[in-house]
């Protein structure tokens, strides 16, 4: 039931104003005393002549009050006070009914949008900007699938560029076998360092990686061969970890997917009078849009990243007609994707105004070990597991007799990273605090997901200590009358419209704020109220049904960014 609407519909039978505006005029007020909707006056004042004061008067005489505990006026203003035990009755009721899709909609039917994250290169290290843009991603497809979009969800893996004859050679040269089938990014990635140190001494190693490169493009069979066994051997990698955080991809078409497909991007660019030659190489001029020229081929002839980014959007249109295509990317790649989308506009492409870049900033580590690895490189397995370790510890410490503590501690300990990450703004830096992210109070993972299993064993230990209630039992929803629950109730009541807010401004920080808000409004009531010895049955059975709620609430805004909940801890 949206309270909002009902208002405005009120509203509307008394006045000459269309429902939408009226909708866009209702505030919520800043204090619970003034009630919980204000309708101010001003603008009907023009039209009707009158002062506001008068109208707000007037209406409040006129207007349907059902529902309402009392309508009442604050100068210019109508206030609405909810009817709390009606209010509270049909939101508790509504979020047990729904279950698991309560806070979903239909309104993205219909809709297409194609998300694409994480992206990694192959043969590289998965790092800590690449876990960002995967759980962002992963995130925004659950919640605008659960609005009801048809999404697409793309890895977009860094699998094609020059940096392969590097590699090849790197390969040919240096590998060790028994440590590439062991720790294979690993030791990928050492050859591919000793490479750039090779190459400094001796240059023409740039020009043997160089040919490498030319035959893999041509299709040579040896090198199609060695490329082949990198990507797989990376992709194994990558699954794994995307197994752990539960992320999954409807296509993992990556740069080299478009190679046959930019020869046709090149000829259009060229037909529309767009690429122009530039120092040897072929270039979209954007001066007049204060950028520099977007490449397309280089002096050499070699096609680069923008050039397989323009292929990739127009395929993209083709294949799945997108309402939107987002690109979850850090920030500091916005300079590319405004090169990449202009060119397209000016192409002619008038989808291009529906290519969103994503942005998100940077990611450091308070614990210097961390950060100061050989080559700057953050290990994320050793993250995810020194995540799980540290959580296990402090299971150790709180609860030592509980049951599968391997199990809560996976799920809590990557919970808590994949909470900090999405905790803010996804355009703010992120420092790492191991002691800041697993505390158990807090604005962490933890702290939700520990209201979550508080709440669940309050319903246990009811369950476990009292009778059944007698089936014709009525609950009695008048008597959850307490500042406390009526807070409670009204977060849970605004889940969707937070699920909304976070589709608009693409942030899914958003559901995560909300779970927190969730989570404190729960312990405010649980300070305040002791359910288990009410002798009174049917209040406390509503209160059960309130706090049976409140954990169907959590669960749902924690599935949606990707973290699962534990019924103990
Ligand atoms: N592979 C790139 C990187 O790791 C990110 C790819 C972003 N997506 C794109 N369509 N350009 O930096």
């Amino acid at each position: 039931m949206d309270y909002k609407k009902i208002v405005a519909q009120r509203i509307k039978q008394l006045v000459d104003l269309d429902i939408v505006v009226i909708e866009s005029l209702i505030e919520i007020p800043p204090k619970p005393e003034m009630g919980d909707f204000a309708f101010p006056c001003f603008q009907l004042s023009k039209t009707m002549k009158k002062a506001p004061n008068m109208i707000a008067n007037d209406l409040k005489e006129k207007i349907e009050k059902e529902g309402f505990e009392k309508i009442e006026c604050f100068g210019p203003y109508l206030n609405f006070f909810l009817d709390k035990g009606v209010f509270i009755k049909n939101t508790v009721e509504k979020i047990l009914e729904e279950g698991d899709s309560y806070g979903s909609s239909k309104i993205g039917e219909g809709k297409n949008i194609v998300v694409e994250y994480s992206s990694p290169n192959i043969a590289k290290p998965f790092h800590v900007g690449h876990l960002f843009t995967t759980v962002i991603g992963s995130s925004l497809y659950k919640i605008l699938s659960f609005e009801g979009y048809n999404c697409t969800g793309i890895n977009h893996l860094g699998d094609w560029g020059t940096q392969f004859g590097k590699l090849i050679y790197a390969y040919k040269n240096w590998v060790d076998e028994q440590a590439l089938a062991k720790e294979p990014i690993k030791e990928l990635l050492r050859i591919y360092v000793k490479f750039h140190d090779e190459a400094d001494i001796d240059p023409t190693l740039n020009e043997q990686a160089k040919m490498y490169f030319k035959n893999l493009e041509d299709g040579s069979t040896e090198e199609v061969r060695l490329w082949t066994k990198f990507r797989d051997i990376s992709l194994i990698e990558f699954k794994k970890l995307y197994d752990t955080l539960n992320v999954k991809f409807d296509s993992y078409a990556g740069e080299s997917f478009y190679c046959d497909k930019m020869d046709d991007v090149i000829q259009d660019i060229e037909n529309k009078g767009l690429l122009v030659e530039s120092n040897g190489a072929k270039v979209v001029m954007l001066d007049e849009y204060n950028m520099p020229p977007c490449i397309i081929k280089k002096s050499d002839g070699a096609t680069i990243y923008a050039t397989r980014d323009l292929a990739a959007a127009t395929y993209r249109k083709k294949t799945y007609d997108f309402y939107k295509n987002i690109y979850v990317v850090g920030k500091d790649q916005s300079l590319h994707f405004n090169q990449v989308f202009t060119t397209l506009k000016l192409m002619g492409n008038d989808w291009a105004d529906d290519c969103k870049h994503v942005a998100f900033g940077t990611v450091r580590f308070a614990d210097k070990k961390l950060s100061t690895r050989k080559g700057d490189v953050i290990f994320l397995d050793e993250l995810l597991n020194q995540a799980v370790a540290k959580t296990l510890e402090i299971i150790n410490l709180k609860n030592p007799d509980l049951e599968n503590k391997e199990e809560v501690a996976k799920k809590v300990g990557i919970g808590a990273i994949i909470f900090t990450y999405l905790k803010n703004g996804r355009e703010r830096d992120i420092v790492f605090n191991w002691e800041e992210m697993l505390s158990f109070d807090g604005e962490t993972g933890p702290y939700v997901q520990y209201t979550y299993a508080r709440a669940k064993s309050i319903l246990r230990k009811v369950e476990e200590s009292s009778n059944k209630p007698a089936d014709d039992l009525v609950l009695d929803y008048n008597k959850l009358n307490s500042k406390e629950e009526f807070e409670l109730v009204k977060q849970l009541e605004g889940f969707q419209n937070s699920i909304l807010h976070a589709i608009d401004k693409l942030e899914p920080s958003m559901v995560t704020r909300y779970a927190i808000e969730v989570a404190k409004a729960f312990n405010k009531f649980y300070n305040q109220h002791n359910i288990a010895n009410l002798e009174d049955e049917s209040n406390k059975q509503a209160k059960l049904k309130m706090v049976e709620a409140t954990c169907q609430v959590i669960k749902n805004a924690l599935n949606l960014i990707g973290i699962e909940v534990v019924d103990r801890m």
